[in-house]
């Protein structure tokens, strides 16, 4: 029996470099015909050297903060969902504890891949149950084109950067969005179709030796897609049967935004309309484990969403990893 779990707070924080696809066309062997019949992505953002994965975490937590009417000195812990951290060490979710002017509260990465703010997510569900009284900050914030290899016309047109934050209260702290339930899942016997082996412990750096293609993201798309819309559809349906519910009886779907051809075959497996379904990715393209909040920050914004609302959440990514939520606005 777990204790409730609120989302007290939601921001968002997009770089200030628009790329376009006639920006890659300039940069890669495509064309804006293959990208929009492909992916849907028409537009994704870059971060430049100014903008590491901290900063836009730190701009995405200062908006998720005031949209809960709180300051950083009332949270409680930090959870990073990132695979594009600013650095090996320290940790992004230190650096961003330092922006936030704030000492001694724990502060961790969690490496989760394009599911990481889910998997953030159910951990400060777990948290909050341990500690009713947590104000615990959770981003998803990735620098994906700092792991991308724009020699890759496969990859390198997917990828977007930019962050998306969250604040999670446990029981003491009630907000007005409660996490009703949440499923994590994994499978690391197929890892291998989603990587970047370079400057791990069996892949390790060599001083003085040129940075190679394993640096980077390489991919089996054909295998991943398949992957991604069946992992992504069981599991939305498994949370959605065990709260009782079927698909008909949630308002929105916000999948992770990696591809449309993707989100339409979730809809269509999940037998909802695409209107029931939000989409950005054709805007902002694959912000890994930044997806997810950044669609529900704009959803909620835009009013999309509204009280009394049921949204469920899914995601799917590297390890690899996929989960869903069902949130009760
Ligand atoms: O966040 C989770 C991780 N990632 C994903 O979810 C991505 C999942 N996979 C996908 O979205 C798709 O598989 C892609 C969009 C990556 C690729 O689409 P596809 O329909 O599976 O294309 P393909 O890989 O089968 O490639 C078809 C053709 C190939 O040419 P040939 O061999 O048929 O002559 C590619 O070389 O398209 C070519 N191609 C390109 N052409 C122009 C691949 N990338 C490009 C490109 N521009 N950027």
């Amino acid at each position: 029996m777990s204790s409730p779990c609120y989302i007290s707070g939601l921001g968002l924080h997009l770089p200030r470099t628009a790329m376009t696809n006639a920006d890659l066309e300039r940069m890669v062997d495509t064309s804006d015909e293959w990208i929009v019949t492909r992916t849907g992505i028409t537009n994704r953002y870059f971060a430049q050297g100014d903008e590491p994965c901290s900063v836009l975490a730190f701009n995405a937590a200062r908006k998720a903060l005031d949209n809960a009417g709180l300051a950083p000195q009332d949270l409680t812990h930090i959870f990073v969902g990132t695979f594009s951290g600013d650095y090996n060490l320290p940790t992004t979710a230190c650096l961003l504890q330092d922006m936030l002017g704030l000492k001694g509260l724990p502060a961790f990465d969690l490496a989760a891949a394009c599911s990481g703010f889910l998997y953030c997510l159910e951990t400060a569900r777990a948290f909050t149950c341990l500690h009713p009284e947590a104000r615990i900050l959770v981003v998803g914030s990735e620098v994906c084109t700092s792991r991308v290899n724009f020699e890759d016309r496969t990859t390198c047109v997917l990828f977007g950067d930019g962050a998306g934050a969250a604040i999670v209260t446990g029981a003491a702290n009630p907000g007005p969005v409660k996490v009703l339930d949440a499923m994590l899942k994994a499978d690391g016997s197929v890892g291998g179709l989603l990587t970047i082996h370079g400057g791990g412990s069996a892949c390790k750096p060599v001083l003085g030796q040129p940075v190679g293609p394993e640096y980077f993201v390489q991919m089996n798309g054909r295998d991943v897609f398949k992957y991604a819309v069946r992992c992504m559809a069981e599991v939305s349906e498994t949370v959605l049967e065990r709260n009782g519910l079927t698909a008909d009886d949630v308002d929105l779907i916000i999948p992770h935004q990696a591809n449309i051809r993707i989100i339409e075959a979730i809809a269509k497996k999940l037998d909802v309309g695409m209107d029931k379904v939000y989409v950005n990715v054709d805007r902002i393209g694959n912000t890994s484990a930044a997806s997810i909040p950044i669609a529900l920050t704009e959803a909620v914004a835009t009013g999309r969403i509204q009280p009394g609302m049921k949204v469920l959440l899914s995601s799917f990514g590297g390890g690899f990893t996929w989960a869903s939520a069902l949130l009760q606005f």
